[in-house]
């Protein structure tokens, strides 16, 4: 029995639809019945359960929230994260946690392996940074696996970064500007669910990355999507200090992985296959993507 948490969120809902079809018997905790801002919530929600493995995608995104209020910040990616290790030590289940490159940044590197030690720059990175040491402390069969930008959604529910320039393109809009002075890799939700639906068997304990093997700005991101859809658009490249956001960001948060481990189909991509797929996959872009 596999339980799971945040099956409602972009990484979350590929998850499910691959989970319905297979075999494997999951129940989905929704935020009715466990509420990551509400520790009795957590406690009753697991009270009696018993199960092999504990996937907890559930965590509170918004980089920003997270900054304005650090206690709603730590409460739900830290501490709610800490009493699910708790139970799953207890019932000697396998813990499978989603984190976050933002746990890196104020090195300055330009990657970061899985070997770099976790030096956040916002709120954050800092709550998803004590959820894997509360899990590397309690519960001793975990695998955390580091995504980092990431993409996916598709028509119906894609309202980042690559949704929101598709809808501008949508609208007729010819000119665009993106960020160039701040990077990361590129993780597919897809491709994290189908990967971690393959680390079921898998023994390795530790730290993953996963993402693109290499690096790309919002505004290569931009150019690539506009170079395949409509290439007479114009993306200006603007600075982040053109962005003022509540949370400051890593100049980089991009990783890649040098970690060898026993997981089934470890593929990766260029940050570009990554998003040329995407656009075939879910937004059927006809135009001959170049890969
Ligand atoms: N998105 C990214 O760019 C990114 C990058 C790196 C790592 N990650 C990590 O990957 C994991 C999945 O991210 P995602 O992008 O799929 O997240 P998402 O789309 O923002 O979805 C968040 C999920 O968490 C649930 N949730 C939020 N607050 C909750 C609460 N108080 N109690 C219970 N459930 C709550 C949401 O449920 P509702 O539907 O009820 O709101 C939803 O299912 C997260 O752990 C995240 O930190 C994300």
């Amino acid at each position: 029995m596999i339980l799971a948490t945040g099956l409602t969120g972009m990484v979350g809902k590929y998850l499910q639809e691959i989970l319905e079809v297979s075999n494997m018997e999951f129940m989905h905790l929704s935020r009715n019945e466990l509420d990551l801002r509400n520790p009795d919530s957590i406690h009753r929600a697991l009270a009696g359960k018993k199960f092999s493995h504990f996937i907890h995608l559930a965590a509170e995104t918004n980089v920003d929230l997270c900054e304005t209020n650090p206690q709603h910040a730590y409460t739900s990616n830290y501490y709610a994260t800490k009493i699910i290790a708790e139970y799953c030590a207890q019932i000697h289940a396998r813990m499978i946690f989603i984190s976050t490159s933002a746990v890196f940044g104020s090195e300055g590197k330009v990657r970061y392996h899985e070997m770099d030690v976790p030096s956040p720059t916002n709120i954050y990175g800092s709550s998803k940074c004590f959820a894997e040491r509360a899990i590397q402390d309690i519960c001793k069969n975990h695998l955390i696996v580091r995504a980092s930008w990431m993409i996916g959604g598709g028509k119906e529910r894609d309202n980042k970064f690559v949704g929101k320039i598709l809808a501008q393109l949508n609208e007729g809009n010819t000119t665009f500007t993106a960020v160039f002075d701040k990077f990361g890799s590129i993780t597919s939700a897809k491709h994290l669910a189908t990967f971690i639906m393959n680390t079921f068997d898998s023994k390795f304990v530790g730290i993953k990355h996963f993402a693109s093997y290499d690096v790309c700005s919002r505004y290569d991101i931009a150019q690539l999507i506009i170079e395949n859809i409509n290439a007479h658009c114009v993306v200006k490249p603007v600075s982040s200090a053109s962005y003022p956001l509540a949370a400051p960001r890593s100049t980089s948060e991009a990783i890649y992985s040098i970690i060898p481990s026993d997981i089934l189909e470890e593929v990766s991509y260029s940050w570009k296959e990554i998003i040329c797929h995407y656009l075939k996959d879910e937004f059927h872009v006809k135009k001959e993507l170049f890969v």
